[in-house]
């Protein structure tokens, strides 16, 4: 399973991937404006794909099919690791389906259910991410979602990857892991809780 670093603090972002600890980096527009604030933020992905060797994600902000497809090409313009998320609204993926068209990565965000899932794969994503802690937090089951995921997409022979996002704790990670989503992405915090081990600590 690849790991990927949720965030756009570039300290964070370097420490893991320094470590060898990361395959890619996803980030959403709250935290490109924790580390941005209002200025233009195509600096900080340039730096955040020289930092890492693999994909980054980098999401639209407009709602219409048109505005998203510009923001997509200006974004997959910044460097070849840019992988661009749209939401999985109707607008978003025909954003997908024709950013896919200009051999553009795209990773389809915001998936709450499985038809939602088979309906981005339909629209070419490369990647679906499924909002595990955001089920947990309405009350659903958030690797139930990931769990029927990984089967349609086995059952069809669907090559989308599913993208684990909104994990909020190692638990989560494991139960991902075993489940077969291609790959996951956590917070810096719950990435060092991965190498944490009581017995590790005792042997040392
Ligand atoms: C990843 O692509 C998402 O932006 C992220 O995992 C969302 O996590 P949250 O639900 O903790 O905001």
């Amino acid at each position: 399973m690849k790991i990927f670093l949720d965030t756009a603090d570039l300290a964070e972002i370097r420490r893991a991937s320094e470590a060898g600890l990361i395959d890619g980096i996803t980030t959403n527009p709250s935290l490109i404006a924790q580390v941005a604030g209002d200025a233009d933020p195509r600096g900080i992905f340039l730096s955040i794909c020289e930092a890492v060797d693999g994909p980054v994600s980098a999401e639209v902000v407009a709602l219409d099919g048109e505005g998203m497809v510009r923001e997509g090409y200006k974004l997959a313009k910044i460097h070849d690791n840019i992988v661009v998320k749209t939401p999985l609204t109707e607008h978003g993926l025909r954003a997908c389906r024709s950013l896919r068209a200009e051999g553009i990565r795209v990773n389809v965000t915001l998936c709450f259910s499985a038809v939602q899932a088979i309906l981005a794969a339909k629209a070419g994503a490369t990647y679906i991410s499924p909002f595990v802690g955001r089920m947990d937090d309405v009350g659903q089951s958030g690797m139930g979602l990931v769990e029927e995921i990984r089967s349609v997409y086995d059952e069809y022979g669907i090559e989308t990857e599913v993208l684990a996002a909104s994990l909020r704790h190692p638990r989560h990670v494991h139960e991902a892991m075993l489940i077969g989503a291609d790959c996951a992405t956590l917070p810096p915090k719950v990435l060092y809780q991965l190498l944490k081990h009581p017995l590790t600590d005792r042997g040392l």
